[in-house]
């Protein structure tokens, strides 16, 4: 691809002064300093997925990232744990916070006050509403499809026009990003048709050299299919994390997940026993065992491939999309 990548500007590219309308979704654990910064570089927004971790984590991959302009993504039930990371992460001046799964009111005022752009990822109706009261700069709709955690239950391609006209109709600005599923330029410039103005992207940037996802996990996804992926709380059960009722992690299906997807009474009564399994599997790296967090999008996943031919191949592969549709439309 050596032609210059054509410009997909939106109420998105204007907002965080990006080139392209291309956001990598804030995985904890998988989005690091390297892969933000070369999503950045490559003229998306790329940030640093903190997830779990602690200050350490913040410091470490903060550094990774150099000078790179990035933002950082919390998990607001874990950042209640430790609230002073959000500070930590404020002091840095990112290009952007996000903010995902819970209420997002007792963070924002920090960050708005901080003159740094409010993100929040929704999966449903009502969740958008309670961000944009809390002040939201960008709404994310996150569809069941994605990989890893979500309240599941709505599509992107019927969350995105719902929360494209939620907007409007309440007199706002806020640009919304699709999320979950898009994984090419054909899905960027379907959630573009759809009316929303750039894409969050998870799982084609774990499926990046720059990403912290370990290469066996790597090989073992890229021979799957969407079919593959189960919606599950199973490996959260067993890893020892309370996620919020109704929140479901998509990951590969497994032998592991298929014994106890569905018998989670059962799991439950022989816990330490299946937790001491997983720590011993995740030391193994046994992928017969541990998670592998992915969205339907794998199965149109066939490589590994560097996060800056990943943005070029999906404004590229958008711009051709829109392009044709165009030209059909006209026929
Ligand atoms: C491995 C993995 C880890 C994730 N971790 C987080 C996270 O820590 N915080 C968050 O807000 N979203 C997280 N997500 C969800 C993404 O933000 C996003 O909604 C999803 O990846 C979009 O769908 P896609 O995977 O089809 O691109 C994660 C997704 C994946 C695949």
């Amino acid at each position: 691809m050596d032609e210059p990548a054509p410009a997909l500007h939106t109420a998105l590219t204007a907002l965080l002064d990006i080139s392209h309308p291309i956001v990598l979704a804030p995985m904890g654990g998988v989005a690091g300093g390297a892969l933000a910064a070369a999503v950045s570089a490559a003229g998306g927004l790329g940030q640093i997925g903190i997830g779990y971790g602690d200050r350490a984590l913040l410091d470490r991959e903060s550094a990774l990232a150099g000078d790179v302009r990035v933002g950082y993504g919390f998990i607001n039930w874990c950042l209640s744990e430790r609230p002073e990371l959000l500070d930590a992460a404020l002091e840095r001046r990112p290009a952007a916070v996000t903010l995902a799964f819970g209420d997002p009111e007792p963070f924002a005022g920090r960050v708005r006050a901080a003159g740094v752009p409010l993100i929040c990822q929704v999966s449903r109706v009502a969740d958008a509403r309670r961000a944009l009261d809390a002040g939201a700069d960008v709404l994310v709709a996150q569809g069941s499809e994605g990989g890893g955690h979500a309240e599941r239950g709505r599509g992107t391609f019927t969350l995105v026009p719902e929360l494209v006209d939620l907007v409007a109709d309440t007199g706002g600005h806020a640009p919304v990003l699709a999320a979950g599923g898009i994984v090419d330029g054909r899905g960027l410039a379907a959630a573009l048709v759809l009316g929303a103005d750039g894409a969050l992207v998870g799982t084609r940037f774990w499926a990046c050299r720059e990403a912290l996802a370990p290469a066996g996990a790597h090989r073992r996804a890229l021979g799957a299919g969407g079919d593959d992926t189960v919606a599950t709380r199973v490996l959260d059960s067993v890893r020892g994390y309370s996620w919020p009722d109704g929140a479901t992690s998509r990951v590969l299906r497994s032998p592991f997940v298929e014994r106890w997807h569905g018998h989670e009474e059962e799991l439950a009564g022989r816990l330490p026993e299946l937790a001491q399994r997983y720590r011993q599997a995740v030391a193994d790296e046994d992928y017969d065992v541990v998670q592998i967090a992915v969205g339907e999008g794998i199965g149109v996943i066939d490589e590994v491939r560097a996060a800056s031919e990943v943005v070029e191949s999906l404004v590229h592969g958008a711009a051709a999309a829109l392009a044709e549709g165009r030209a059909r439309n006209h026929r």
